[in-house]
């Protein structure tokens, strides 16, 4: 198996910079279109063949270093008692938002086998699939992120709801912080007994906190998340987005790798994370709509900014977009392995 990104995630001697891309598997790809013109996209997530064959596109029409399991940070938060829909163009709606202590205290323990086995089914094949290939990276919403869905009931501009919630009930809130955390290490659990080789927690909405609100308010149930999954023996990404505010306090969550978005620079990002953690990242997602050359010049600057880090795992700052010319998405795989060569 090519198991340069596990090494990286771990600070080991690798031959290259792997490199992988969130959101890879999606509609930039017209492989992915053509399976999505079938299905709605929580059938595509609920059907385990079709997911995994969603999943190893990338992997074929890329070259990427990792597979990612295919499926939804929401898909969980759907388990624990919210209806989900995705509406073409909208995005995804809860219906009952969580705002009062009678609602936080209905949400559902789950049990991942139990509610969401098409995940764990997914992971499966994706393994026999992928054997000899690339490792499989399993991943769910860290606790914030996923309480602001669930505070909100979908994507929001302030998150006032959110914060609201933490100001004038900061108890309830710990309450609810508690509750999703419990969920996200049951089912991150249950994704590596089923298979999966490393996992990526993602913070997507973290950045919309004062630094003092993250050590108060989301540090603590992160870090002990991190700590119970650190036993199971695979490495552990903390993505964690908009991160410039509050690296010094993610940098001891205690994961394997801190995950960068684009709008710091890497080599800054390093100097602060230090030598015990590997990075990912920091591509603006814009950039693979430059010429194919700049393309080439701008991942030879991250790579660069990251050489002195503990290990390196090249990515985009965020999500690929789906309006991105897949050729140059190759281009970049291509152009990162050839820069990177030892
Ligand atoms: O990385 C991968 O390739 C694995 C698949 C994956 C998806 N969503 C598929 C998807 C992963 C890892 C996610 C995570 C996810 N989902 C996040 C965190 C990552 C991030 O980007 O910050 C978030 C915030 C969500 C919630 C979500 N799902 C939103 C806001 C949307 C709608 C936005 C949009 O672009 O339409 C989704 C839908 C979604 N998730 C799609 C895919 C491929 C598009 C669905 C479609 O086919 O129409």
């Amino acid at each position: 198996m090519n198991d340069q990104f596990l090494r990286a995630c771990r600070g080991e001697e690798v031959d290259y910079t792997p490199v992988w891309i969130m959101r890879q598997a999606g509609r930039y790809l017209p492989e992915y279109q053509k399976v999505r013109s079938k299905v709605d996209f929580l059938t595509l997530c609920k059907t385990p063949d079709l997911a995994a064959e969603v999943s190893l596109q990338p992997v074929d029409v890329l070259g990427v270093d990792a597979a990612i399991l295919f499926s939804d940070i929401l898909i969980p938060v759907e388990a624990m008692g919210l209806k989900l829909h995705f509406y073409e163009k909208k995005g995804p709606v809860l219906d009952n938002p969580v705002r009062d202590r009678k609602s936080v205290e209905k949400l559902v323990e789950i049990e991942p086998e139990e509610d969401v086995p098409f995940v764990m089914d997914t992971i499966k094949i994706l393994r026999k699939e992928l054997e000899g290939r690339v490792p499989l990276i399993g991943f769910s919403g860290a606790p914030f992120t996923l309480a602001t869905y669930i505070i909100e009931g979908g994507g929001s501009k302030n998150y006032l709801n959110t914060k609201r919630m933490m100001y004038q009930n900061p108890q309830l809130f710990n309450d609810l912080m508690q509750r999703i955390t419990q969920n996200v290490i049951s089912y991150l659990s249950a994704q590596i007994d089923a298979g999966a080789q490393a996992v990526q927690l993602f913070d997507s909405w973290v950045g919309i906190l004062s630094p003092v609100d993250y050590e108060n308010h989301v540090f603590p149930h992160i870090k002990s998340a991190v700590k119970i999954l650190g036993n199971k023996g695979v490495p552990i990404i903390y993505f964690v987005n908009n991160c410039a505010g509050m690296l010094d306090m993610a940098k001891k969550v205690g994961s394997d790798v801190i995950g960068i978005d684009w709008r710091i620079d890497m080599s800054r990002a390093v100097k602060r994370i230090g030598k015990k953690v590997s990075v990912q990242g920091n591509l603006d997602p814009c950039a693979l709509f430059m010429p194919r050359e700049r393309i080439r010049e701008a991942a030879a600057d991250v790579l660069n900014k990251a050489s002195s880090a503990r290990g390196h795992i090249f990515n985009l700052g965020h999500g690929i977009l789906p309006e991105t010319p897949v050729d140059n998405a190759r281009a970049l795989v291509d152009a990162v392995h050839e820069l990177s060569r030892r």
